[in-house]
């Protein structure tokens, strides 16, 4: 499935149940091309919500469960986000070969990215000397696209030179975990993912106008 790419922001929808969540996608909507996941709302709502939102909304959605076990349970993760609707899916690298390509197979369709390194201050700690590799791995396998840390850009730069033009890139990190608007599109990255920023704003849709104008994003299909 191709998605359009309008304003380059995936909206991270980590309310704490759907009503609140589905007031804040009400408000933003018109300005975010995708709507991202994580567990804690999937997990207290249902893994239903995913296909819920994407109907409701006309959004693809993206199920950002960091997939990092062994093939037979990633593969069931990775059908269940299909079979209700999600567009995309995250997996972690350091499952190994063997798991990335069953995990790839496993999705069909649906878009797999693989995390390079994450935003907290010690997401370097342990990834540092494996996060090339996971972005060798993703283009070398075939897959969709890769996260990469929004608040390091120079991280997303070397990111995108790894994988090439082909690959997606995701970036969290931005606004409330100091990435700056536009910076990681700037470094290479296709999306930002941006969460509380918008959703703990006073008003979610002013601010989000405000961050369009500042992420330079061209338009297109991915
Ligand atoms: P905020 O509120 O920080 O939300 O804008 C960010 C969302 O993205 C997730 N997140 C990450 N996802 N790699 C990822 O793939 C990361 O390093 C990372 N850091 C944050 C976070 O869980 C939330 O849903």
């Amino acid at each position: 499935m191709l998605w359009k790419k309008e304003t380059g922001i995936i909206l991270a929808l980590d309310l704490p149940d759907q009503k609140s969540a589905f007031s804040i996608v009400e408000q933003v909507v018109d300005h975010v091309d995708l709507i991202k996941f994580n567990y804690p709302l999937v997990l207290k709502e249902g893994i239903q919500i995913l296909k819920l939102t994407a109907e409701r909304f006309n959004r693809p959605v993206f199920a950002d469960f960091k997939i990092a076990d062994v093939p037979v349970t990633n593969n069931r993760i990775i059908r269940l986000c299909r079979e209700y609707g999600a567009s995309a899916a995250m997996i972690h690298g350091f499952v190994g070969v063997d798991a990335l390509l069953r995990a790839k197979r496993a999705a069909g369709d649906m878009k797999l990215f693989i995390a390079t390194q994450l935003t907290n201050p010690g997401g370097a700690d342990f990834f540092e000397p494996h996060w090339e590799k996971f972005a060798e791995l993703a283009r070398e396998l075939g897959f969709a696209g890769v996260q990469a840390p929004g608040n390091r850009p120079e991280i997303v730069r070397r990111v995108r030179q790894i994988v090439g033009p082909e690959l997606s890139i995701v970036s969290c990190g931005i606004g409330a975990q100091g990435g700056d608007y536009g910076a990681a599109i700037a470094a290479g990255a296709n999306f930002e993912i941006i969460g509380r920023a918008i959703y703990q704003a006073d008003d979610p849709t002013a601010k989000i106008r405000q961050i369009k104008q500042t992420i330079n994003s061209s338009s297109g299909t991915i």
